[in-house]
């Protein structure tokens, strides 16, 4: 059964942890391996070198770590996000950018993320947005976030794959994440709850070949 080997592929990440590294727009900062399970991967505050970002025809590229798993975005238009109930509306909606899905493969993902398709929020040129990345390979959700500007200008060229090409299945409903945290209430994703106010990073980015020994160990134990 297809739960059963999730479960078990569960199991071992458990373990050894898992990961994803949003590639483009830029992340707030060089990916915190610790830090992934919390809000905008422990990054508090927004940067100042945003990047312009397309106001139609953009698209996102990361890089998965985990043979099964579910992504979605939120958005926010705040200047200095640094909570969840930042991407929220006034009624406490998340306000999606992107609508979660569950695919499978690891490696590269590249899949469109057009501003101009986002309902519920008002979006023009100009503005300053933050897009969180919830990424959820079946250990907790893991967090990134890109301080945007939106700008009428056409998306960078820029070498953008898929690793495999995997079908895509929109999910019902989008997971529970953001009330846990915002309110301090617990839920099974509450270990951002505890960040969402920022723990400042003084660390980078574990090394290369720390990430690459983890998928040494995925693979050994497979
Ligand atoms: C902003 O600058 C910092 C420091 O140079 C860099 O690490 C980061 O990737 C930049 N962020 C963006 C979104 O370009
Ligand atoms: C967008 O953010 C930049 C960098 O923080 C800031 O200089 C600029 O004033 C902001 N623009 C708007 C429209 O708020
Ligand atoms: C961002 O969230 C904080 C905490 O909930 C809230 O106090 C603040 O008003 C929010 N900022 C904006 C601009 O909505
Ligand atoms: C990658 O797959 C996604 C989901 O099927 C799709 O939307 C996207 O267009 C694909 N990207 C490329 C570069 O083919
Ligand atoms: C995009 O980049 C590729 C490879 O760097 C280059 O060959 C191509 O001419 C570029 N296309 C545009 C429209 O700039």
């Amino acid at each position: 059964m297809r739960f059963a080997s999730a479960a078990t592929f569960a199991g071992l990440l458990t373990v050894v942890s898992a990961h994803f590294q949003l590639q483009y727009p830029a992340p707030r900062g060089p990916f915190v391996e610790d830090q992934e399970l919390t809000f905008c991967d422990g990054y508090a505050n927004a940067v100042s070198n945003r990047t312009q970002f397309p106001i139609s025809g953009g698209f996102f590229s990361l890089n998965s770590e985990h043979p099964q798993w579910t992504l979605g975005a939120i958005i926010s238009t705040v200047q200095n996000p640094n909570n969840f109930a930042n991407f929220t509306d006034s009624s406490g909606n998340e306000q999606t950018a992107i609508p979660f899905f569950q695919t499978s493969g690891e490696g590269s993902f590249c899949a469109p993320l057009d501003i101009s398709d986002i309902t519920g929020v008002t979006l023009k040129a100009g503005m300053n947005v933050t897009v969180q990345w919830i990424f959820d390979g079946g250990d907790g959700e893991l967090f990134q976030c890109a301080d945007l500007t939106l700008a009428d200008i056409p998306p960078p060229n820029i070498t953008c794959t898929n690793a495999t090409n995997a079908a895509v299945t929109p999910l019902s409903s989008a997971p529970a994440f953001t009330t846990g945290s915002s309110t301090g209430s617990s839920t099974s994703s509450a270990p951002s709850a505890s960040n969402t106010n920022g723990a400042a990073i003084s660390s980078t980015a574990f090394g290369v070949s720390g990430i690459f020994g983890v998928v040494g160990v995925i693979l050994a134990l497979i």
